[in-house]
C-alpha cells in the first residue's frame, strides 16, 4: 500500500460521497443536510492548495482505497483555555472492501506525524456517537472522549 499527498481531486469526490452516504443512517434526527458544494471541484482544489491542510490518498494495486483530510488550527487563549495548536481530522474514509487491513491506522499515523511537524499539540475530531466502528477505531489509536455535545431538536 502506498500513501501520498493527493495529486488531484478525481479520487476524492467518490470517497467523500461514500463517507457521506455512510453517515446518513446515523442521522436519525435529520441533522445532516446535504451540502453538495462541500465536495465541489473548487472546494477540493482549495483544500489541496491550503498549506494548513493535509489531504492523503492510499492506493494499492493501482486502486485508490482511502482518503484522509486534516487541518491545523490555532485556538486563542480565553478565560477558560490556554492558547493551543490543534490538528483536526476532517474526513477519513476507507472504501468498504478495504477496511480492517490497517489502511486507516496507516493514514492516521501519517497525519499525526504531519500534525506534530506543524506544531499541533493535540489531534481531535468529532464523530457520530452511533458510529461504533469509528469509535472503536479511534479508541484503538489512543483517542478518548474530550467533550460531549448534547442537543434537543426544536
Ligand atoms: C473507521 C475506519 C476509517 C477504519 O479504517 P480501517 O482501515 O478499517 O481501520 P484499520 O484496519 O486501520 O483498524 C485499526 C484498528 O481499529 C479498530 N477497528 C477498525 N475498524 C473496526 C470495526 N469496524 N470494529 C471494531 N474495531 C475496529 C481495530 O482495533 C483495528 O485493529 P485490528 O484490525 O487489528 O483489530 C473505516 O471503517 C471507515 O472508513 N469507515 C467509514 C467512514 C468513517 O466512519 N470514518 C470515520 C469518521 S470521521
Amino acid at each position: 500500500m502506498e500513501i501520498a499527498a493527493a495529486d488531484g481531486i478525481m479520487p476524492l469526490a467518490a470517497l467523500l460521497r461514500e463517507g457521506d452516504a455512510l453517515h446518513q443512517p446515523f442521522d436519525q434526527r435529520g441533522l445532516v443536510q446535504g451540502k453538495p458544494h462541500l465536495a465541489s471541484r473548487d472546494w477540493l482544489v482549495a483544500c489541496l492548495a491550503d498549506p494548513e491542510q493535509l489531504v492523503l490518498v492510499a492506493r494499492s494495486a493501482g486502486q485508490v482505497r482511502a482518503m484522509l483530510r486534516a487541518r491545523l488550527w490555532h485556538r486563542e487563549a480565553s478565560r477558560l483555555h490556554a492558547a493551543l495548536n490543534i490538528a483536526t481530522v476532517e474526513e477519513l474514509v476507507v472504501t468498504a472492501a478495504s477496511r480492517r487491513s490497517g489502511i486507516g491506522r496507516a493514514l492516521m499515523d501519517r497525519a499525526e506525524a504531519w500534525a506534530r511537524q506543524g506544531g499541533a499539540e493535540r489531534m481531535q475530531l468529532s464523530l457520530s456517537a452511533a458510529n461504533t466502528a469509528a469509535t472503536d477505531f479511534y479508541s484503538d489509536l489512543g483517542f478518548s472522549d474530550l467533550t460531549r455535545t448534547l442537543f434537543k431538536q426544536l
